[in-house]
C-alpha cells in the first residue's frame, strides 16, 4: 500500500518551498521564550543522501535545492539547518522536515512525529538518535496513521505551536479527507498553526480541496509556486502550502520565496 519513498524527491523544488516556509515559521515560534509544540503527521525518514541512487535517478534535488540555495539569504533558518546537517552528516546530506524542526526547536519545546511506513519509521528513529541530547527538543516518534493522529494529538501541550501535514497523496481520497479533517483539527486546536502541503498536478486534483478549505478558513494563507515538470510526462507542475493561523510576517516571507522561484 505504502509505496511512496521521499528519497527520490528530497530537496526538489516542492521541498524547497515547504522547507523554507516551515523553517521560517519554526524560527518565528522560537523567538519567544514560551515553549511550543510541533506535530508532524507524515514525517518521512528525516535524513536524505543527495548523492544516493534515488536522488541520482530523478535528478530532482539538482534542479531544486542545488539550484536555489545560493539565492536564499545566508541567515535564513533553512540555510542554517542545511549547514548544520552537512557539518554533522556530510556534504551530500539533506534534512527532512523532522530534522529541520528539531534543529530549530529548543530543549523545552516538544515534538511528535508520525510515520507509518515501517522502514521509513526505523530510518527516522535512527536519524534522530544523534539529536537525543540535552541541547535538543524531545521527540516522540509514532508508527501511526498521521490522518488519525492529527485529531488524536490535538490540542497538544503546550498549545502554542505548529502542525505540518505532508501526505504523499497516494490515496486519492486524501484530498476529500483533508478538506474535512483540517476544520476538525482547527476546532480542537484553535490557536495552532496548521500547514498543509499539496502537489499541483496537471489535472489539479487539489483544486476542490483548496476551494473547500478557503471557505472554511477565509483568513488562511495559500502559497503556490509553479515549476517545470521534473522530467517529460511528469505530472507535478507546482506545489502549495495552505496555512491556517499564519504567523505575522509569513505573507511577506511567502512573497520573497515566490520571487525566488520566478
Ligand atoms: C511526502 S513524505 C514526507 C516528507 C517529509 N514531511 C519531509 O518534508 O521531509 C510522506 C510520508 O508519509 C508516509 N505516510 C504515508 N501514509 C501515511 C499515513 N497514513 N500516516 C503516516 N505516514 C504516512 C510515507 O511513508 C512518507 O514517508
Amino acid at each position: 500500500m505504502l509505496s511512496y519513498q521521499h528519497a527520490y524527491h528530497a530537496g526538489n523544488l516542492a521541498d524547497v518551498q515547504k522547507h523554507a516556509l516551515l523553517a521560517w515559521m519554526l524560527d518565528y515560534l522560537g523567538q519567544k521564550d514560551k515553549a511550543f509544540s510541533y506535530i508532524e503527521t507524515h514525517a518521512g525518514r528525516g535524513l536524505y543522501d543527495l548523492s544516493g541512487p534515488e536522488a541520482a535517478k530523478t535528478g530532482e534535488a539538482a534542479k531544486g535545492i542545488a539550484a536555489l540555495e545560493a539565492r536564499l539569504p545566508a541567515a535564513h533558518p533553512y540555510r542554517r539547518v542545511l549547514d548544520l546537517t552537512r557539518a554533522e552528516s556530510g556534504a551530500s546530506a539533506y534534512p527532512g522536515s523532522p530534522l529541520i524542526a528539531l534543529r530549530l526547536m529548543r530543549p523545552f519545546d516538544s515534538a511528535t512525529l508520525c510515520e507509518l511506513h515501517p522502514a521509513e519509521h526505523q530510518a527516522l528513529v535512527a536519524a534522530l538518535a544523534p539529536l537525543r541530547t540535552a541541547h535538543h527538543a524531545s521527540a516522540r516518534v509514532l508508527k501511526e496513521d498521521g490522518m488519525a493522529a492529527a485529531l488524536s494529538l490535538t490540542p497538544p501541550m503546550p498549545r502554542r505551536g505548529l502542525m505540518l501535514i505532508d501526505p504523499s497523496f497516494e490515496v486519492k481520497t486524501d484530498y476529500e479527507r483533508l478538506a474535512l479533517i483540517l476544520p476538525q483539527v482547527a476546532r480542537r486546536w484553535n490557536v495552532g498553526i496548521l500547514a498543509l502541503w499539496y502537489p499541483i498536478l496537471t489535472d489539479a486534483p487539489h483544486a476542490p480541496m483548496i476551494r473547500s478549505l478557503r471557505r472554511s478558513f477565509p483568513e488562511a494563507l495559500t502559497h503556490e509556486v509553479r515549476f517545470p515538470p521534473a522530467r517529460e510526462g511528469h505530472r507535478m507542475v507546482g506545489s502549495g502550502l495552505f496555512v491556517v493561523n499564519p504567523p505575522y510576517g509569513l505573507h511577506d516571507e511567502a512573497k520573497r520565496l515566490s520571487a525566488l522561484f520566478r
